[in-house]
Formats: structure tokens, sequence, C-alpha cells
């Protein structure tokens, strides 16, 4: 049971650091990612498939257009760009399938390791249906939910087994001691128990 609930929970924390994303071309659309800390002075999203080229570059207060990936001009930006609470969430303007890939936020400070991994994927719209994107960790949520769930479930199972044991022994205690005394009363008084009694 705790080896289920650990897994969900993993699952559920790489969920939440991994995303993906499905969009609508025509979209906008928000990779969500949130920095450890505030003290953030750059912040490089990329695509593995780019090379040198960036999605993203912003350094120092100002957003840095020299190597950024033709592609991605003027549709970029951050969320926030106070980068308020470590919000250095993207925002990726009129999508197209060809903006399908693995999106990766770096804050870099020393590490070059990403805070963030997005898989987006980007498909033809099948009517004019707005969809929505799933920016948020609705994933992250629903397995705590579920977590949650079978957390009390096997609380209270193990409280109903251990009062079903309990009642189990008194209830052989019970019948052990009603068999030396049930004789007793049968024979001292047959009739003290009207079997009527049972039915009013
Ligand atoms: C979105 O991109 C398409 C081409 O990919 C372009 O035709 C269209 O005008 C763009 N829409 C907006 C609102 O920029
Ligand atoms: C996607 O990229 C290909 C090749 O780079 C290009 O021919 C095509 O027009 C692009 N599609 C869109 C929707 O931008
Ligand atoms: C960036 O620097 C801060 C300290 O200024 C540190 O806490 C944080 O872990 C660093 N982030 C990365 C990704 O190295």
């Amino acid at each position: 049971m705790a080896g289920l609930i650990c897994t969900l929970l993993s699952a559920c924390l790489l969920g939440c650091t991994s995303q993906d994303i499905t969009a609508e071309s025509g979209q906008d659309v928000i990779l969500t990612c949130r920095a450890p800390n505030n003290n953030i002075q750059t912040v490089e999203w990329s695509r593995a498939d780019l090379g040198d080229e960036y999605v993203f570059l912003y350094r120092d207060e100002v957003f840095v257009s020299e190597n950024q990936h033709l592609s991605f001009t003027n549709r970029v930006d951050l969320q926030d760009r106070q980068r308020k609470d470590g919000d250095v969430s993207l925002i990726l303007k009129n999508v197209t399938i060809n903006d399908t890939g693995t999106y990766k936020c770096v804050l870099m400070n020393g590490t070059n390791d990403p805070i963030c991994i997005i898989y987006l994927s980007v498909v033809d719209p099948p009517g004019q249906t707005g969809g929505h994107t799933e920016g948020d960790c609705v994933v992250l949520i629903a397995c705590l939910l579920v977590s949650g769930v079978l957390v009390v479930a096997a609380v209270a199972g193990f409280v109903i087994y251990r009062n079903h044991k309990k009642a189990k022994e008194v209830l052989t205690k019970l019948l052990n001691s009603s068999k030396y005394l049930s004789p007793l009363i049968i024979k001292q008084s047959p009739a003290a128990v009207p079997t009527s009694q049972c039915y009013q």
C-alpha cells in the first residue's frame, strides 16, 4: 500500500516538473514554470532541436533577441516580467505544428540544469473549436486527491479490521462463557425468555 502511494506521488511530482501540453494551432500557450526562488538574473527557454538558438532569453531585466530562433520573433514573452514569486512561465502565441517539441527552462546561474521541462504537442484543429491548454498542474492535483483517498481508505480499513478483531474477541469470549451459562439458564428458567419476544 505504501509502495503504491509512493509510486503515485512520484508520478505526480514528475508530472508536475515535466508537463505535457497539447494545443491546437493558432492558440496561445503558456509554458508554466516556477523558479525555486526570486533571485533570478537570467531565464532561458530553449528547445533541444534548435541548436545554439533559443526560444527566449531574458537577462538583467532585458529581453535579448540576438540569437533567438526566427520562428519565435514577436511570439514569446514571459507571463510576468516581474517574475513575481519566481514565475518564469513563457507565453507562446499563435502556435503552429512546428512548435511541437520539448521546451526547457534554465536559470543560468552556475548550474545549467533545467528547472522545467515541458513537452508541447501542437495539432491542427479538427474544426473551429476553442480548446484549452493544460499548463497548470492538473495531474498533480488529481494524483494528490487519489493518494489522499487511498490513505483515508487504508486508515479506515485498518480501523475496521482492528475493531473487527476486537469484536470477534469479545464475541468469542461471550460465546465461551455462554456455553457454560446457557445450560444453567435453560435448566433454571426454561420459560424466562419467551420466543415471541423476538418478534415484538
Ligand atoms: C498566426 O499564424 C498564422 C501563420 O502561422 C498567420 O497566418 C496568422 O495571421 C497568425 N495569427 C495571428 C493572430 O498572429
Ligand atoms: C513548418 O516548417 C516547415 C519546414 O521548416 C515549413 O515548410 C512549414 O511551412 C512550417 N509550417 C508552419 C505551419 O509554420
Ligand atoms: C540560482 O541561484 C540561487 C541562489 O542565488 C540558488 O538558490 C538556486 O538554486 C540557483 N538555481 C539553480 C538552477 O542553480
